[in-house]
């Protein structure tokens, strides 16, 4: 086929699209195991806001616009969590999750743990704005125990030592 530079450069771009989208394609198509990857990463992503967050509780770190930004990040993580549950990935059938079979078992009481950590999260932002390190820490200690609600009813405990 002899084309014009232009009409080359299109088909290319074309064919290097396809390409990117079909790789899309299989990554979408998760196995166990990199699901399992994928929500405990997430679930520390979570966790290091919160993290942060509790630095500018305590009055350690500025209570800055990067703040609030990250009051923002839990509370758009609230709403991607159904993501990493979408394969079934718990520990009867896999080793190195700590997530319990139940939590496919039980969808109704895990999207009321759900439900609860987007409202509480919704409402560290409105709190994070007024930039009252006081009123932060309480209400990261709501957040916190709308996550330790879940992890009691649905994550292993660790071994004690
Ligand atoms: C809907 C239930 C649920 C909610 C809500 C939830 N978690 Fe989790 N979390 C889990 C489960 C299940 C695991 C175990 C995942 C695994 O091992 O596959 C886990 C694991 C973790 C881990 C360990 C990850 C690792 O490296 O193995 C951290 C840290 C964590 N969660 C933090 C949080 C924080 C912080 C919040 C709240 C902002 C939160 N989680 C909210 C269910 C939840």
């Amino acid at each position: 086929m002899d084309l014009p530079v232009s009409g080359k450069k299109a088909l290319s771009l074309a064919l290097g699209l396809s390409l990117f989208t079909s790789g899309l394609a299989v990554a979408a198509e998760f196995d166990g195991k990199s699901q399992i990857k994928l929500r405990q990463g997430f679930m520390q992503t979570q966790k290091r806001q919160l993290v942060k967050l509790t630095a500018v509780a305590k009055g350690e770190a500025e209570f800055n616009d990067a703040a609030v930004q990250r009051a923002a990040n839990m509370r758009n993580l609230a709403l991607i969590i159904p993501d990493v549950f979408e394969v079934p990935s718990g520990l009867d059938q896999f080793e190195g999750t700590r997530a319990l079979p139940k939590i496919w078992q039980q969808p109704d009481e895990v999207k009321k743990r759900i439900r609860r950590l987007r409202a509480e999260t919704a409402r560290l932002v409105e709190v994070a704005l007024e930039k009252d390190p006081e009123a932060l820490a309480q209400q990261l200690k709501r957040v916190g125990g709308a996550c330790k609600n879940c992890h009691d009813n649905f994550r292993k405990p660790l071994k004690k030592p």
